[in-house]
C-alpha cells in the first residue's frame, strides 16, 4: 500500500512538474529524438559500387514510408569500412560508441563482418546485415540482436552444382579470393557439385582483393576442365571478366558462378561476360509487378539500374520499416522489435522470403544467364534454400 501511494504521488509530482515547464525539455525530447542510422559500408575499394547501391536501396525503402521509421525522423551516420578487415572493430566502435546509432547497417565483406559482428555482440547493438555472407554470424555465433537479409556464402554455390553437371560439365576449375566468402562459396559448391556426380580438377586463388588472374587463367588453359566456376564480385569480378574472355577461355570452357560475378558489372565487363551462367537469389529479368515496379523506381530515383545489392539494401530498409512499426518507432523495445523481425515475410523484389530461426533468408535460388548485359533467368536451380545454421543457439 504503502508503495503504491509513494509511486502516486511521485506521478502526480511528474504531471505537476511538466505542466510547469520543469520536466518539458526531456519529455519533449524523448519523444521527437530521431531514429539514429549508422551505415558502415565500403565506399572505397573493389566494392565500392556494392555499398553504394545497398545504401541507395535501404533509403528507397524508407522513402515510401515518407522517410521514417515507425513515424520517427532519421539521422544517417556513415563510415568508409574499404573492405578491410583490420578497421572492422574500430570503425564499427566508432559508430556505436561515438554516433550512438540504433542501427548498424553493415556490410559487404565477410571479414570485416567479423569486427562488426564482435561489436555487436559485446554492446548488444542491432545490426542488420545487408550482404556479407560469413557462416558464423547465423552459425556458431548467431544472435538475437543480429539479422542477415542477403544470404550465407554456401547458399548460392548449393544451388550451383547440380546445374553444372545437368549442362555436361562434369570436371571443373574452381577459382576465388582466398577469404572466407571465396572459402565458404567453395563449400557450398564442392558439396553440390560432388553429390551430382562432378569432380573438382583444381581449386585455385589469389588474394582479396588481387586482380592479377593471368597466370591462373593460363593454368586453367592448361588443364583444359570442362567448367570453370568461381566465386567473384565487385570491380575484381568486372576485370575476371574481361582476363577470361581475352584469353579466349570463353570459347571452349563454360565459365560458371555465383552470381555476384555478374552483378553490377555488366556494362563494365560488355560482351565477355555474355553466355556465364550463374546461380543467385535474384534475377533483373524475374517478371514479377513487384521486381518491374522497383527496377523503374530505383532507376527513375537513382539514374542507375539496379543489382543484387540494391535489392539487399532495400530489403534491410523493408525489414527495419516491419520492426519499427510494430514498436511504433521505440527501438529499445527489443524483445517486440526483434520479434516482428523474426516473423518477417519480406516481399521483395526478389520473390517472397522468410526469415530463419538463426535469421537468415529462407529463398529460392535462380539459373541466370548474362544476355545482353542482363542477368536473364532461365529457371529456379534450388527452391527454398535455407542455410543449416550448424551451432546456432539463440540465447
Ligand atoms: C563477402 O565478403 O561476404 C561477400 C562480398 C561480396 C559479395 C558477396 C559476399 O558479392
Amino acid at each position: 500500500m504503502t508503495t503504491r501511494r509513494l509511486v502516486l504521488t511521485r506521478s502526480a509530482a511528474v504531471i505537476g512538474a511538466a505542466s510547469t515547464g520543469l520536466l518539458l525539455p526531456q519529455i519533449v525530447r524523448a519523444q521527437s529524438d530521431k531514429v539514429r542510422v549508422g551505415f558502415m559500408l565500403p565506399y572505397t575499394g573493389t566494392f565500392a559500387q556494392l555499398g553504394v547501391a545497398i545504401e541507395n536501396g535501404f533509403r528507397m525503402a524508407v522513402n515510401e514510408q515518407g522517410g521514417k521509421l515507425g513515424g520517427r525522423e532519421i539521422e544517417f551516420f556513415k563510415v568508409d569500412d574499404e573492405s578491410n578487415p583490420a578497421k572492422g572493430i574500430e570503425n564499427a566502435t566508432r559508430l556505436v560508441q561515438r554516433d550512438k546509432v540504433d542501427v548498424l547497417i553493415g556490410t559487404v565483406h565477410s571479414g570485416v563482418q567479423m569486427g562488426i559482428h564482435k561489436v555487436a555482440r559485446d554492446t548488444g547493438v542491432l545490426n542488420l546485415i545487408p550482404n556479407a555472407g560469413v557462416h558464423v554470424a547465423t552459425r556458431a555465433q548467431c544472435a538475437p540482436n543480429v539479422f542477415r537479409t542477403s544470404f550465407t556464402n554456401s547458399q548460392p554455390t548449393l544451388a550451383l552444382g547440380k546445374a553444372m553437371v545437368d549442362r555436361g560439365h562434369k570436371k571443373a576449375v574452381w577459382i576465388t579470393w582466398n577469404y572466407a566468402a571465396g572459402d565458404e562459396a567453395y563449400e557450398g559448391f564442392e558439396q553440390s557439385y560432388t553429390a551430382a556426380g562432378g569432380t573438382i580438377v583444381k581449386k585455385l586463388g589469389l588474394p582479396f582483393p588481387n586482380v592479377e588472374f593471368q597466370a591462373l587463367l593460363t593454368e586453367i588453359a592448361s588443364l583444359k576442365p570442362d567448367a570453370v566456376a568461381c566465386f567473384f564480385a565487385g570491380g575484381g569480378a568486372a576485370k575476371f571478366l574481361r582476363d577470361y574472355a581475352a584469353a579466349g577461355l570463353n570459347r571452349n570452357i563454360q565459365l560458371y558462378g555465383s552470381g555476384f560475378l555478374t552483378e553490377g558489372v555488366l556494362d563494365a565487363a560488355g560482351d565477355a561476360a555474355n553466355g556465364v551462367l550463374t546461380t543467385m537469389h535474384y534475377s533483373d529479368s524475374l517478371d514479377t509487378p513487384r521486381n518491374k515496379q522497383f527496377r523503374l523506381d530505383y532507376a527513375k530515383t537513382f539514374r542507375l539500374q539496379p543489382d543484387v545489392y540494391a535489392v539487399q539494401g532495400y530489403d534491410t530498409g523493408l525489414l527495419l520499416v516491419k520492426g519499427a512499426n510494430a514498436v511504433k518507432g521505440d527501438l529499445s523495445n527489443k524483445a517486440a522489435l526483434y520479434g516482428a523481425m523474426e516473423g518477417a515475410t519480406i516481399d521483395s523484389p526478389r520473390g517472397k522470403w522468410t526469415m530463419s530461426k538463426a535469421h537468415n533468408p529462407i529463398q529460392d535460388m535462380y539459373l541466370r544467364k548474362v544476355e545482353n548485359k542482363e542477368n536473364k533467368v532461365i529457371g529456379v536451380a534450388a527452391k527454398a534454400v535455407a542455410d543449416p545454421a550448424t551451432g546456432c543457439r539463440m540465447g
